[in-house]
Formats: C-alpha cells, structure tokens, sequence
C-alpha cells in the first residue's frame, strides 16, 4: 500500500522519530546518491521558499531528479483541468508528488487519485506536517529530549497550519502548552479537544508577557494575511505580538525561540542575535527532514 504523508498523524511515534534519527545522518553526510533515477514533482500551488526550496535541494543531494511548478499560473490548471486530473497525470512521471495548496484536504485528494506517495507541502490552514518534523528535529536538538518540556505557541493559531500539526505530534511526549493568541486566532476547539481526550495540560492567554519566563519553547508564528476573508480583520491583529531582545531578560536559560518563518514583524531583528533565536537554525534542519521523508516514503532508509 502506498504511503503518505497528509497530517502528521500519519506517522506513529515511533516513524517520527525515525524520521528524526535519519534525519541526523543526513545531516553529518549530506551527498548521498540512493536515489539516482528516481524524480520527485514538486508542486506548488501557493507560495514557498523554504519548503519548496528545502525539498528540491533534498532531493537533489539524494541524487534524484526534480520536476514541478512554483505557481501553477503555466499549467493545464488555468484552462480549467481539475486538481485530480493534474494529479493523475503527474503520477505517470513520477516516483512521488509534493504538494502544496491553498484548499484545505487538497493533499488528501490528491492522494486519493495518485497512486504514488503524496507529501502534503501545506494545504491551506489544515496540516503542514514535514514543517511539524523539522520544528520537532529543532526541538530535540536544542533541548535534547522531546518529553515533558512546556511549548508556548504565540500568534496566530486559527489559521497557522504549522501550529495545528505540531500540537497533534508533540501531543505523544508528554507536553504542557501554553497557547498565547487573540480571541479571534484562538487554537481551533478540534485540536483543544484533541488534547482533552489525551489529557494533555494547556492553558490559553492572550498575553505574550504572561509566560515568557516559563516555557522551554516560544513558538512564534506570523499572521496569516492570505487566510483571512475580510482585509479589517486581519488589519485589527496583524501587529497582535511583537517580541524583542528587551523582553527577553527573565527566560529559562535553555529556552529556545522557533518560527517556521517568513516573518513579518513578530519577531525584532534584535532577537535574532540573543542565545535564544534558533530559527534559521531550524529552518536549515528542514533539508534533513526532508531528505530522510522522501528516502522513508519511497522504501529506503
Ligand atoms: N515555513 C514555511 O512553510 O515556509 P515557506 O512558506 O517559505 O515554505
């Protein structure tokens, strides 16, 4: 049976951390060559740099081959052909399908037609799962462990797909969280009562001072301009948080600030050169994840 990446619950614990460990290999040899004749498709129907970025060069240093789109503005698509059609057709040129889409479930779609592994790249504010494994490979290496740490999650958690996937995977080591957000970008009931269910501790606050001294985790995350229908709405929160070096002074020493980035303003570029800022760091772990999902999805390590 094919295997794919669609939510993070696709993996069990045990494939998350597998991921994790190949991961770090790849990361101390990076020229590997096992997938010489292989082709990835890589398409993208939003926006990307380092996702987009980080997988084609991932597959590369596995010594496959790219194809795909950065927009889909020159493909079929703008002649009307539908998203499964698209897919079909990809899937007879090549071993898997990355893909990115504005529409929530389209990577589940895409699945359901493909025939090959699909990895979901982001589909709308649903799930961006290889960014959940990459910000957990951020968390593991700086804290040294995954259990029982305190991640607090700022920002905006309504439409932050990115914060939707994370939870739901760091749910299985014992974690405490602190959701820091506007009542209009609150984390969505359907993940509050995921964590319910499983008896994960989570307090809500709509303050960014109120625990910034207590959490080993500050994950930081940018208003999701293109989600919101209406331009007021997402102009009443879009300078909701900003953090800087000055706010900084009381924070556990081995706390750690992660952003799956770009950022726009919620983070003071006077943060970045603090011991605290890991987000490039973090960003430049994604090649890693990246190259140990597409080897694991296509039967290799
Ligand atoms: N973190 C992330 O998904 O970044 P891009 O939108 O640049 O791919």
């Amino acid at each position: 049976m094919t295997k794919n990446l669609i939510s993070i619950q696709d993996f069990s614990k045990e494939e998350i951390l597998h991921v994790l460990d190949v991961a770090k290999e790849f990361e101390k040899d990076r020229e590997q060559n096992f997938l010489a004749g292989k082709v990835v498709a890589c398409l993208f129907f939003e926006p990307s740099t380092r996702t987009r970025l980080s997988f084609e060069a991932a597959v590369n240093r596995l010594g496959a081959r790219v194809i795909g789109f950065p927009d889909n503005k020159n493909t079929s698509q703008s002649k009307g052909e539908t998203l499964e059609d698209t897919i079909r057709i990809v899937s007879g040129y090549a071993d898997m399908i990355v893909m990115r889409h504005p529409v929530e479930g389209a990577a589940a779609i895409a699945a359901s037609v493909a025939g090959i592994p699909v990895v979901n790249a982001g589909d709308g504010a649903n799930q961006h799962p290889t960014q959940t494994l990459l910000d957990m490979f951020a968390i593991r290496e700086t804290q040294g462990r995954l259990d029982g740490l305190t991640i607090n999650m700022v920002g905006d958690l309504k439409y932050g797909r990115t914060v939707h996937s994370l939870s739901e995977a760091m749910s299985d080591f014992d974690p405490h969280f602190i959701f820091t957000a506007p009542e209009e970008l609150r984390m969505p009931k359907k993940y509050l009562d995921f964590l319910a269910a499983k008896g994960i501790p989570y307090e809500e606050t709509e303050s960014l001072e109120a625990h910034l001294d207590d959490c080993d985790i500050l994950y930081m995350t940018r208003v999701q301009q293109e989600r919101f229908p209406l331009k007021e709405d997402y102009e009443r929160v879009k300078d909701v948080y900003e953090l800087n070096a000055s706010m900084l002074g009381g924070v556990r020493e081995n706390m750690k600030i992660l952003h799956p980035l770009p950022r726009v303003g919620e983070i003071h570029t006077d943060v970045d050169t603090t011991p605290y800022a890991y987000y490039f760091q973090q960003a430049r772990g994604g090649m890693y994840v990246r190259m140990a999902v597409i080897s694991y999805l296509l039967g290799y390590r």
